[in-house]
């Protein structure tokens, strides 16, 4: 005899995280390089002191600070051990087994997982030949037992982002009792002044929820915070069914402090932004397929040559992600982490 797991969960994929090799350069998690912003380290340090203290359960500063800067109402902020706590808390509060979820793909691999462990449908809709969103067959997938649909906006780890005309058309055409995450966990390096701003479109739809992270442009993924801004009701039940104290003490003083330091955030981003146009003009220019992105990453669409490529970069010391049989996500790093990366791609033999 032995202990019996549920046997739907053999079935479990595991979350792939992107690895860390001492003495290679990491581009292989979407994590900024510049590190956390000023004054945050020092607002964690002072943190520490107190962390024999349970934390806020509600994480009561953080929710007005955000409450202000995002001009919303308190009530309709959850936050969580980061964005991706949140996706799980999502399923769990809109899903049964009988029940379904929507979601592009190739997309976050954990809306997958998530979905999985509720027991709930997945219902995977295919990326556009430019590996976006496909928006009107996402609404077409849309069947009587879908509670949930994730749309994520820059897609991780495909780079495009959904435009204000599709996501509007999409958002009339959704039944009103489906709930709309707009997954914007790379919201900050967005450029393209056509991809909307969910926090506003959740404040003109009952339907749309948001999500938001400090793990990215912020810089604090070790210290898992994100957040959802969405219907109230919506954000309650998500406090409702997170894990007790699961948004630790630290994590919450590092993103409050974070969320004063604006200007540095707007430089870092802007870096990003330039050097994501230049990684992929130069990658274009080696003969790569790469699609149009909007996030701190690019992909490469290598389908079968994606194992053969990362290994490759691995031997010069750059580690990227790769999906096999699929693509090659890679990380926007500072310019002397962009040029290894550039060379490396330049020594693959690509054609051939
Ligand atoms: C699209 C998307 N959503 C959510 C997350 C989760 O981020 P975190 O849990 O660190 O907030 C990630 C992280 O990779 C992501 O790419």
């Amino acid at each position: 005899m032995t202990v019996r797991i549920r046997a739907d969960l053999d079935q479990l994929p595991a979350y792939v995280a992107g690895r860390t090799v001492a003495g290679s350069l990491k581009l292989a998690s979407n994590e900024v390089s510049a590190g956390p912003l000023p004054g945050v380290p020092e607002a964690i340090g002072r943190a520490a002191a107190d962390v024999h203290r349970y934390p806020d359960i509600g994480a009561g500063l953080l929710t007005d600070a955000l409450a202000t800067r995002l001009d919303v109402d308190r009530n309709r902020i959850a936050i969580g051990c980061g964005s991706v706590a949140l996706c799980e808390q999502l399923v769990q509060i809109t899903c049964t087994a009988e029940d379904a979820v929507v979601f592009p793909w190739r997309s976050f691999e954990a809306y997958p997982i998530m979905t999985q462990i509720v027991g709930a449908t997945q219902i995977r809709v295919p990326l556009t030949a430019g590996h976006a969103l496909d928006l009107d067959a996402m609404a077409a997938a849309i069947t009587p037992e879908t509670r949930l649909v994730f749309v994520c906006t820059p897609n991780n780890p495909t780079g495009p982002a959904v435009r204000r005309a599709e996501l509007e058309r999409f958002l009339d055409s959704v039944r009103e009792d489906v709930l709309v995450v707009l997954d914007e966990a790379y919201r900050e390096f967005v450029t393209d002044p056509e991809v909307p701003d969910g926090v506003g479109l959740a404040g003109r739809y009952d339907n749309v929820l948001v999500l938001r992270t400090f793990s990215k442009a912020y810089g604090l993924a070790g210290m898992r915070i994100g957040y959802a801004v969405g219907p109230a009701h919506v954000a309650e039940a998500l406090r409702k069914v997170s894990v007790p104290f699961s948004v630790n003490a630290v994590g919450q003083v590092a993103a409050l402090a974070s969320l004063d330091a604006q200007d540095e955030l707007r430089t870092r981003c802007a870096a990003v932004a330039r050097e994501r146009v230049r990684v992929r003009d130069e990658l274009l220019a080696l003969g790569y397929e790469v699609p149009e992105t909007q996030a701190n990453f690019v992909w490469l669409p290598l389908a079968d040559r994606a194992l053969e490529f990362s290994e490759h970069c691995l031997d010069e010391r750059v580690v990227v992600r790769a999906f096999a049989g699929s693509g090659v996500r890679i990380t926007v790093g500072d310019t002397t982490e962009n040029d290894a990366l550039l060379a490396a791609a330049k020594s693959f033999p690509l054609n051939g």
